[in-house]
């Protein structure tokens, strides 16, 4: 995961600074070939081999290379559709504000963003994963204010408090997990293995759960899902949740959502919820959970 954030989000070393003697251009062909967005990189092989062999050139001729603009000779034939989010800095902000608050202050946070099918939710709050390296402090206002013809973020915040967690032993990194996982979930592993059957290469197999009454089986999920997301919501690891498409959340796993966001044991954790909010009438489930969470917040 880390490799991919890397991959994501952080920009690489240019190589000039990496080893003294890389030709600045070289350097800045190589670093348009990792560009983080598409559109940022070359679009041909052609291009690439163009401004290759403009360097070979002059360094043939003069001994060293003179910059020169990239990509000149790097034309599509294909029609590209830019990866870049328009108009959406306010919403952008809005989030990473709300994760920076998480980072710093170890808080639950819990955003919305709403809007009809097709305005954007999904690719606003993807953008997060782009930026969450930045660690910007934001002193803009997280506004409620919306039209409807753009996506709007609210949130609720819960008070900090410090929370100090003993250092994790020095071991192999899958052995802290496999000990961090099974201290947390204890004998209803198989709970959670239902749920992420890739689990058991962590943990190993687990014995089978006993049954329960439904309201108890509830509670003990519940419980253990929290367990479960608090190893890896930590003040070391903060951890960014995304729910997309909660208009068709069933009422188990709003009460769950409802569960997780108010209990005072979840920290360090930014939960993300994206639902159209033309598919959402007001007797709606998710707004009533919704509504019960902020009352919640506010008693
Ligand atoms: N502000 C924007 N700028 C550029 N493209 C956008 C913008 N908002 C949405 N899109 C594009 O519109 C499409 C639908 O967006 P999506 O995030 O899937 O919407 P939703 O999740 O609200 O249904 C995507 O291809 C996305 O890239
Ligand atoms: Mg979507």
């Amino acid at each position: 995961m880390e490799w991919v954030h890397c991959h994501i989000a952080r920009q690489p070393v240019p190589p000039n600074e990496r080893v003294t003697g890389v030709p600045g251009p070289l350097s800045a062909i190589v670093m348009k070939l990792l560009a983080k967005t598409g559109e940022e990189r070359y679009q041909t092989a052609a291009g690439v081999e163009a401004d290759l062999r403009k360097c070979l050139a002059d360094l043939e001729v003069y001994g060293c290379i003179d910059r020169f603009p990239l990509g000149e000779h790097d034309g599509s034939d294909r029609l590209l559709i830019p990866e870049k989010l328009y108009g959406r800095e306010r919403e952008i902000e809005a989030l990473i504000a709300a994760f920076d608050r998480v980072v710093a202050q170890g808080t639950t946070e819990l955003m919305f963003v709403s809007g009809y099918s097709g305005i954007g939710k999904s690719s606003v709050v993807h953008e997060l994963h782009r930026c969450s390296s930045r660690r910007v402090a934001c002193s803009r206002p997280v506004s409620s204010t919306s039209t409807s013809a753009t996506p709007h973020t609210r949130r609720w915040a819960r008070p900090s408090r410090a929370l100090s967690l003993a250092p994790h032993p020095k071991r192999g990194e899958l052995g802290r997990w496999r000990d961090s996982l099974s201290e947390a979930l204890g004998p209803n592993g198989q709970l959670i293995v239902n749920l992420v059957p890739e689990l058991e290469l962590v943990i190993g197999k687990q014995p089978p759960v006993a049954d329960s009454p439904p309201q108890d089986a509830q509670n003990r999920f519940q419980m253990v899902f929290r367990r479960f997301l608090g190893v890896f919501a930590r003040e070391e690891h903060p951890l960014a949740l995304f729910l997309d498409d909660l208009q068709w959340l069933d009422a188990a796993t709003l009460d769950l959502l409802e569960h997780l966001v108010t209990h005072p044991d979840v920290r360090h954790l930014m939960l993300v919820g994206a639902y159209r909010d033309n598919e959402v009438s007001p007797s709606h489930p998710l707004l009533r959970t919704l509504d019960a969470i902020a009352r919640r917040e506010r008693s």
